[in-house]
């Protein structure tokens, strides 16, 4: 009887914390357009694809069960639609083409997911820099199952198409690499190109701060990351918290995404992060994470 008692409260317990997480879900909105913007880089200006003329484009940021609408308006000559990776769009949309001069309002329900997912064009020649983070963060009431992180950083593994990026078209389904292309972090092409405008990509920790570092793999080959002295906890992949694992350096699968754990406890100093393919150790590209001083 006791326990039947217990039982029914306890469910009743379980109905309640639902309606709250449901009742506290949020509805977002985001603006995206589509359009050309001139980028300079490997000493050459280029026009290409972004949104809101930014590359990688706008993270998107919601909760565990928010509802979010991106509002994708055609600013650019070509014909293009957007994918949320493991996610379903609840329009359709990923498989309606948006014609320039044209929007799609795309609908995301986020159930159950939960950590890093990302959005990016659907064609393969539009895709190398028409994509960005799409974060799900626990619901309000919910805690993360491993410690608080202080803060986190997303981190998108790239690559800049050095020729003719402004000629690729819809039919370029598959794009095929040449040896002038290189990987970036974030837009960042790293030091080994001596073009002024090449810059390389920057990550300030504080020291004993643990991080959420967000990586995604926007390129079609298997990529090897890493940060030099320090291990990386898995913590999710694909939506979903996963088993803890440890590691020096991290593969990703083409279009893979990681979440892992970063605690900042060596020296005070600055180390090299790099993302090379699996393929090829000769064409890495690299960043910096550099702690904070105490004194700034
Ligand atoms: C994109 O740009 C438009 C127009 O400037 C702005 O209203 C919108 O908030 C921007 N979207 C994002 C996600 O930054
Ligand atoms: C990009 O640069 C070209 C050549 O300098 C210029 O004609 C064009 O207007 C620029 N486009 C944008 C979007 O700024
Ligand atoms: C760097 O960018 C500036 C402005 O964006 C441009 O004037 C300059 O020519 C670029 N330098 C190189 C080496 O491309
Ligand atoms: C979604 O699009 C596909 C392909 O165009 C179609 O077969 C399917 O019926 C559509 N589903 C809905 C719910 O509209
Ligand atoms: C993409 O397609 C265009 C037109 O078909 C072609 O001129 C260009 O060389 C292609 N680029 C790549 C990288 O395949
Ligand atoms: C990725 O690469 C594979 C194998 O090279 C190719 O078949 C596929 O079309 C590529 N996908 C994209 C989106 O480029």
């Amino acid at each position: 009887m006791g326990s039947q008692k217990q039982g029914l409260m306890w469910l009743t317990g379980l109905v309640f914390l639902n309606i709250l997480v449901l009742s506290m879900a949020d509805v977002h909105h985001y603006e995206f357009f589509l359009q050309e913007s001139n980028f300079t880089k490997l000493c050459s200006t280029k026009n290409i694809l972004t949104v809101n003329g930014s590359f990688p484009g706008p993270e998107i940021r919601a909760r565990r069960g928010d509802t979010v609408f991106v509002n994708v308006h055609n600013q650019g000559n070509t014909a293009v639609s957007i994918m949320w990776e493991g996610i379903e769009d609840s329009n359709n949309g990923s498989n309606q083409l948006i014609q320039p001069g044209r929007n799609f309002n795309y609908e995301i329900e986020l159930d159950d997911k939960i950590g890093t997912l990302w959005w990016h064009a659907t064609s393969a020649w539009a895709r190398a820099t028409v994509h960005g983070a799409f974060i799900v963060l626990p619901a309000a009431n919910e805690d993360y199952p491993f410690p608080t992180p202080d803060s986190d950083k997303t981190i998108i593994i790239g690559i800049y198409i050095y020729i003719y990026m402004e000629e690729l078209t819809e039919a370029n389904q598959s794009i095929a690499l040449g040896q002038s292309d290189v990987y970036t972090i974030d837009d960042h092409t790293g030091e080994t190109n001596g073009c002024s405008n090449d810059t390389m990509f920057e990550y300030q920790v504080d020291y004993q701060g643990l991080y959420i570092v967000r990586i995604i793999n926007a390129v079609n080959e298997t990529m090897v990351f890493g940060i030099a002295s320090h291990s990386l906890t898995i913590v999710g992949q694909r939506g979903a918290y996963s088993r803890r694992s440890f590691t020096n350096s991290l593969t990703l699968a083409p279009y893979q995404v990681i979440d892992a754990l970063l605690c900042a406890n060596q020296n005070l100093g600055h180390y090299y992060i790099t993302a090379r393919p699996s393929s090829d150790t000769t064409r890495s590209t690299a960043g910096i994470l550099r702690y904070t001083t105490t004194s700034t």
